[in-house]
């Protein structure tokens, strides 16, 4: 099988079509779609009415695939199987959550731009996330191309940038919106991670920026002088120049690069339903240990 690839943004972003992601796929299809993400970042395959089980065997040929985080098991009955995570406004009898539902509030936390599971020691490589039900406006995703962000910095620039080591945890993402209410066991669980500040992408040799809402200090820096570097380097990442947003369509499979790219979710109304599924692939090893 063949795939054919439409670019969508003059930087970054492929649609993909001739492929149906709910049978079993040749390796040389896996080969396509594995080169035309290191090129591209984000891939978007539109009519992929898949079930979850057909999303995790898609995902799993790119590797291992995460669990959801058991942080939030105490007030939480997953309705979904561990290796999906919901991104969805709904509870176990899918009821939408309340305005004051805590994991209500700890998800408007994805409306900050970030890059999956940076909070963990070994974060995300792939997010796949499937559309089952969308609102009927606003709910997009946008994407930034953060190789793009890095090029056009000044050297000097990349020169103090390239080998700091930041620290992620998702309390100082779900601290810059006021959530803050964590247990102590919580908070042991959530101490912060090592991060390079400066990947070099495997596949396409390309460097980027490392950034993620979870970010929020450097090693040995102030912490005010860290903290300032991070808001101005995201603000000049996410620059609408190097920006793709998603306009999402019932039966869309975005699959993205967490290595060279930052998201975030857009606001709705969420007196309507958008359930969406996504299935991450681990990226194997620490940051720190693959830049050394
Ligand atoms: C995610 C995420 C954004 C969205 O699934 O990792 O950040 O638009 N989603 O739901
Ligand atoms: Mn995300």
């Amino acid at each position: 099988m063949s795939i054919t690839v439409e670019q969508l943004h003059p930087l970054f972003a492929g649609q993909v079509t001739g492929v149906d992601l709910r049978e079993p796929l040749d390796d040389a299809t896996i080969t396509e779609i594995d080169t035309a993400i290191s090129r591209l970042g984000v891939l978007v395959f539109p009519g992929q009415f898949i079930t979850d089980a057909q999303q995790m065997d898609f995902s799993r040929r790119f590797g291992d695939l995460e669990t959801t985080v058991k942080l939030y098991r105490k007030d939480y009955t997953p309705r979904l199987d561990p290796h999906i995570s919901d991104v969805s406004n709904l509870d176990e009898n899918n009821h939408i959550r309340g305005k004051d539902d805590r994991l209500r509030l700890n998800a408007l936390g994805n409306r900050l731009w970030h890059s999956d599971s940076s909070f963990k020691r070994v974060p995300a490589r792939f997010s796949l996330l499937s559309a089952r039900a969308i609102p009927s406006e606003g709910g997009e995703t946008q994407f930034a191309d953060m190789r793009a962000a890095w090029d056009v910095l000044p050297d000097r620039t990349k020169a103090r940038l390239d080998g700091l080591i930041c620290e992620h945890t998702q309390l100082f993402s779900r601290g810059k919106i006021g959530f803050t209410d964590w247990s102590d066991e919580e908070r042991v669980k959530m101490a912060p991670v090592p991060q390079v500040l400066v990947r070099t992408h495997p596949g396409s040799g390309r460097q980027s920026l490392y950034l993620s809402s979870h970010a929020g200090r450097i090693r040995g820096m102030e912490e005010p002088e860290a903290r300032m570097l991070l808001l101005d380097l995201t603000e000049h990442a996410t620059q609408e120049k190097f920006v793709y947003t998603h306009r999402w369509t019932i039966g869309d499979l975005v699959m993205w690069d967490n290595r060279c790219t930052m998201h975030r979710a857009r606001e709705y109304n969420e007196t309507q339903v958008r359930d969406m599924h996504r299935t991450t692939v681990s990226d194997g090893r620490p940051t720190v240990a693959e830049a050394a």
